[in-house]
């Protein structure tokens, strides 16, 4: 699809959650070379503003910047207010975060952000836009999930729990507003070189098969009507399907293993 058809098709503006670092800001990058507008949403405002001063001088576009914590109970309130006067045709819903470990080693408060931030944000984001995305017949819902959603995944469990609810939110969206002229997919990276792993207490140099943000970002775009889930990486797309076609319990207990790694 031309950049014109795809403004065309999701324009005028992308609102993308997470566009302080990573996946989210590379999603922010590729849209407005593109010519979309922008909403950016995170907690470091800084920068935030650096992207958007960044973006608005290199591709000549608007970009608006909402800082939020998407683990406070108004974050979406706080998201809608800044988007009231926009025409917002993609909600990028990429912004999330989880932990390795064992299942207790995170203590309970930690969980309930992650939850907070991975699926009930998520989902009252979609509540709030999806009407407007109805009312104009076209434009797009992307959320960014993970391949640890497609099974229980021992020693990310919680963080693969709340994936495995994007996936199924994502699933139903797919079947509700394709036929609509919406475009909703449901992105499962593998693992990514962001800030993510380091976060987690992973040397990105351990991890084998990195893709980069930028490249996850472009397939995911390019990918938009391939719905309902789309995994960009070719090596996670073999291993997922050799591990879903396991007995269960055997499946389970090749990824303990392999995540103890
Ligand atoms: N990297 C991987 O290997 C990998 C693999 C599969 C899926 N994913 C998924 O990809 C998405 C993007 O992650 P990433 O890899 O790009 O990691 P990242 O570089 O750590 O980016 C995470 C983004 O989410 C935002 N965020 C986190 N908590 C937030 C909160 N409470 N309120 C508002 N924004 C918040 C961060 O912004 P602030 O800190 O500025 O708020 C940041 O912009 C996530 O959903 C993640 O689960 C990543």
């Amino acid at each position: 699809m031309s950049d014109a058809a795809f403004v065309g098709r999701y324009g005028p503006v992308a609102l993308v959650t997470g566009a302080s670092s990573g996946i989210g800001a590379a999603f922010a990058q590729q849209l407005a070379e593109k010519g979309m507008d922008l909403v950016v949403v995170a907690r470091r405002r800084q920068r935030l503003d650096e992207l958007a001063t960044r973006l608005a001088s290199e591709y000549g576009v608007e970009v608006s910047v909402c800082e939020a914590d998407l683990s406070a109970p108004d974050a979406v309130s706080r998201i809608a207010d800044a988007c009231a006067a926009l025409d917002i045709g993609l909600l990028v819903s990429n912004a999330g975060f989880g932990f390795k470990g064992a299942f207790d080693s995170g203590d309970a408060a930690q969980l309930s952000e992650m939850l907070m931030v991975n699926c009930h944000t998520p989902l009252l984001l979609a509540r709030a836009f999806v009407p407007r995305l109805r009312q104009r017949g076209r434009g797009g819902l992307l959320f960014t999930s993970s391949v640890e959603g497609l099974i229980g995944c021992p020693y990310s469990t919680t963080y693969a729990a709340t994936k495995a609810f994007v996936n199924s939110l994502g699933e139903g969206l797919w079947a509700e507003l394709t036929p609509e002229g919406i475009s909703v997919l449901t992105l499962c990276p593998g693992a990514t070189d962001t800030e993510a792993p380091r976060l987690q207490g992973i040397d990105p140099a351990t991890l084998r098969n990195l893709m980069s943000p930028g490249e996850v970002a472009a397939l995911a775009l390019q990918n938009l009507d391939n719905g309902p889930v789309y995994l960009p990486s070719e090596h996670y797309r073999a291993s997922f399907e050799q591990l879903l076609a396991m007995p269960r319990p055997q499946a389970l207990m090749a990824m303990a293993g392999s995540m103890k790694k």
